[in-house]
């Protein structure tokens, strides 16, 4: 772990678990400040950013054994929702009573998916936006935006130093912005992975008007979870993406058009859930959450067992 009080203090220490679009993105820039510590399942020798501004070839050093790691200053957990299980033994070996531990994952209740192992004030929940691809192991186009959105607070102005300042954006009502963009994701993903299609395909009548009514659900479900999403929602976004260009893909939708598991769980599983416990129906997430659970456990590396009439 980084000392302190003294005049040239060492860089802080951050690992980077999971080098995909997310990972990789933020691993580099990482790097310009801090010393970084890429932690990968898949080996590659060097990570690589195609950025719309040149490519970053940054210094960090790579590891796929989570044995060759200790305690850093920050763990920022990349993989999607669904691997953080699996990544569990890189949490262990780099998380120290000193660690913050940022969760750079889509969803909501980020704390629940690490805590256990991370004591849960040692979690830094964060949304982020970007559009970035991983095209081989260690080799990322990153293609606009780039940001992160925490909780405002002391630890998002410790953050904001080991990452170029633009990178991370505090905001005192982080729940409304995480629920925000949940309330996106589930409809868009799930019906652009359902369908196998664009998002040109809310564009039609009966798909724009199933989407509307599981953005709803969101909305109440959130609304009982105390994060006063605006009612207006579904149809701002409903009409805002029926606006963008034609061919739009979503991060769900190529998920399953390569056979990957999904992260349908925390995109609109979580709302089932979380309706659950405040007793607010969801009908529509439920039956979509249902579908994309098939989906995702027949793909290759996915958990259902074969057979069965
Ligand atoms: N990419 C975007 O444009 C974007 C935009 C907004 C939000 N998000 C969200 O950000 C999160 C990360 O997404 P992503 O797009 O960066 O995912 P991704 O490109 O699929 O990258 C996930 C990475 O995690 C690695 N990984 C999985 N299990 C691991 C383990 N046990 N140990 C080490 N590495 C492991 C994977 O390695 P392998 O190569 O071995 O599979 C992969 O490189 C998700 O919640 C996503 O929804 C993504």
């Amino acid at each position: 772990m980084t000392s302190s009080g003294s005049d040239n203090p060492a860089p802080a220490t951050v690992a980077v678990v999971g080098a995909g679009g997310v990972g990789g993105f933020f691993a580099a820039r990482a790097a310009a400040r801090a010393d970084v510590t890429v932690c990968v399942r898949t080996p590659f020798d060097r990570l690589v950013v195609h950025s719309p501004d040149g490519d970053l070839t940054p210094a960090v050093r790579i590891t796929t054994e989570p044995a060759s790691v200790g305690p850093v200053d920050w763990v920022l957990l990349a993989t999607k929702a669904q691997q953080t299980a699996a990544a569990r033994p890189w949490l262990d070996a780099l998380v120290g009573p000193g660690t913050v531990v940022v969760v750079l994952q889509n969803g909501v209740r980020h704390t629940e998916r690490v805590s256990p192992p991370v004591p849960a004030d040692q979690v830094l929940p964060a949304v982020v936006y970007i559009n970035a691809e991983p095209v081989r192991p260690g080799e990322i186009v990153h293609r606009n935006y780039g940001y992160a959105i925490v909780p405002a607070g002391d630890r998002a102005d410790q953050l904001a130093a080991i990452l170029p300042g633009e990178l991370v954006r505090p905001r005192a009502d982080f729940a409304v912005q995480a629920w925000t963009k949940l309330v996106v994701n589930a409809a868009v993903n799930s019906v652009t992975a359902l369908t196998g299609q664009r998002i040109d395909v809310l564009r039609r009548d009966d798909v724009g008007a199933l989407a509307l009514g599981l953005m709803r659900e969101c909305v109440a479900v959130a609304r009982a979870d105390g994060v006063p999403i605006d009612d207006d929602l579904p149809e701002f976004t409903l009409r805002r993406m029926r606006s963008q260009p034609a061919g739009a893909g979503t991060s769900m939708l190529y998920d399953r058009l390569a056979g990957r598991p999904l992260e349908h769980e925390a995109l609109i599983g979580t709302v089932v859930r979380i309706g659950a416990e405040h007793g607010v129906p969801t009908p529509v997430c439920a039956a979509l959450t249902a579908l994309l659970a098939a989906i995702s456990d027949a793909a290759p590396g996915g958990g259902a067992p074969g057979g069965g009439a």
